[in-house]
């Protein structure tokens, strides 16, 4: 679709939104923050400290004057997603919604309810099926022809960071010469966390963007995302265009970097098991096994976080009103009273919920999109990289950060065609 939108880049051409979020996230941090949370377990479920600090990742500054618990317990996790009327989502709006604005992710009930609903009929399993022919394979073989012939690739740098932004780009039809300073603004916007002056830009810049696109496709003539929001209705009246265009800020973050992750995760984890790579190449009924076990064992975004509204209790410990309390999802996925040898990777391990969607009212509305895009990338490569598997001439594959989880390459070999 054609548009007389144009976006633009951050004033300073020097500022980098991609270093700034790896370091606010700390991704390049290698300890292994599981051996830590493992070893507090028994002393306790709910400890008063920031786990940013206590991880050796960077701290909010936009969270600094909030006192600050951390939950290790599974059932006491669940408890906090379980109960939004005292742990609240609204402390999103002092941090990344300054940056998104109006999203899901900073609103409770009863406003909540009432978007969510609207938005959920955008991504359920019928609705998003019909994107995986059109959409999402084009996009998979697309990147998979750079290197099929090489004999050799980084599935992260090659592959996993590019194909679920693209996706996206193609579910709203952005045009193609816009799409590299969008997508810096969009990074920069979580880089809200650690730099307020840059997030607000990108914010700003991108809020601009969309909603000129939003009015420019609210004649319906369109089939693409934004086209499909600006012609949804709420009560009988169109959905605000704060609304949207918040919706739509978060989206890139919430999509695309996320399923980055839980994909390079899963090839980092996958790889290094040989003999479960060969018997998901073998039975491609194993691939839904190999994509759940790998948001277990490693879930792209490690904690939930919430403020409690009221004076609470939890494992005995008090939490007053108006708190940072962060539910460690990880913890959950890797509880050993719950899961078997947690921090192995095994796609033979009894099926059982995890977190890495988080749970409740504020689940991930997008699961069903990344389960088909994973599922869809990792068969794409298992039929085109015949005798695929890891490089030996480079280190194993780490999977590192604090936050949130990537490892920063698979190298892999396979019998080029
Ligand atoms: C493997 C990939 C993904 C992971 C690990 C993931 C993870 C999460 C988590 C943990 C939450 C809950 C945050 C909270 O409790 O406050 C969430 C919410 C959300 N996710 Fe995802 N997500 C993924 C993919 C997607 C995709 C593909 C979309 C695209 C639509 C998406 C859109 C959203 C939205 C809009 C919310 C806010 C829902 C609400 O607050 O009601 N996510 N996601």
């Amino acid at each position: 679709m054609k548009t007389t939108a144009r976006i633009i880049d951050f004033e300073d051409p020097t500022f980098d939104p991609f270093l700034t979020f790896e370091k606010a996230v700390s991704s390049d941090f290698s300890d292994d923050p599981y051996v830590k949370l493992a070893a507090m377990r028994s002393d306790g479920s709910v400890f008063p400290v920031d786990y940013r600090v206590l991880l050796g990742s960077a701290p909010d500054v936009t969270l600094k004057d909030l006192p600050k618990f951390m939950v290790l317990g599974s059932s006491d996790i669940q408890h906090v997603f379980e109960n939004p009327a005292i742990f609240s989502n609204s402390i999103f709006k002092r941090n990344i919604g300054h940056a998104f604005g109006r999203t899901l992710t900073v609103m409770d009930a009863p406003e909540h309810t009432r978007y969510r609903r609207l938005f959920q009929t955008a991504f359920r399993p019928n609705v998003v099926a019909k994107w995986s022919d059109d959409l999402v394979a084009p996009v998979i073989n697309n990147l998979i022809d750079n290197f099929v012939g090489n004999g050799r690739a980084d599935l992260v740098n090659e592959f996993t960071k590019y194909y679920p932004f693209h996706i996206i780009y193609k579910q709203l039809d952005l045009p193609a010469d816009d799409i590299a300073i969008f997508h810096k603004l969009a990074v920069g916007l979580t880089c809200i966390i650690v730099d307020v002056a840059h997030g607000m830009e990108a914010s700003k810049k991108l809020g601009d963007y969309y909603h000129l696109l939003l009015e420019e496709r609210r004649d319906g003539s369109g089939t693409d995302l934004i086209s499909l929001l600006a012609q949804a209705e709420i009560d009988g009246e169109k959905l605000p265009a704060e609304i949207v265009v918040s919706f739509l800020r978060q989206l890139i973050n919430a999509a695309g970097d996320t399923t980055f992750r839980a994909t390079s995760s899963l090839f980092a984890g996958l790889l290094s098991n040989p003999d479960q790579l060969d018997a998901v190449r073998n039975d491609r009924s194993l691939v839904a096994a190999a994509i759940e076990e790998a948001l277990r064992w490693e879930p792209p975004v490690t904690v939930g976080m919430r403020m409690t509204l009221s004076d609470t209790t939890i494992a005995g410990v008090t939490i007053p009103k108006n708190c940072e309390v962060n539910a460690m999802v990880g913890a959950y996925n890797r509880d050993p009273a719950r899961y078997e040898n947690p921090d192995q990777y095994n796609i033979f391990r009894k099926p059982q919920r995890h977190m890495a969607f988080a749970y409740g009212q504020h689940v991930c509305i997008g699961q069903h999109l990344a389960r088909l895009e994973m599922t869809r990338a990792l068969n794409a490569l298992l039929d085109r990289l015949p005798n695929l598997r890891l490089n030996p001439d480079f280190p194993a594959p780490k999977v590192m950060g604090v936050n949130m989880r990537v490892p920063r390459e698979v190298h892999v070999l396979f019998d080029a065609t």
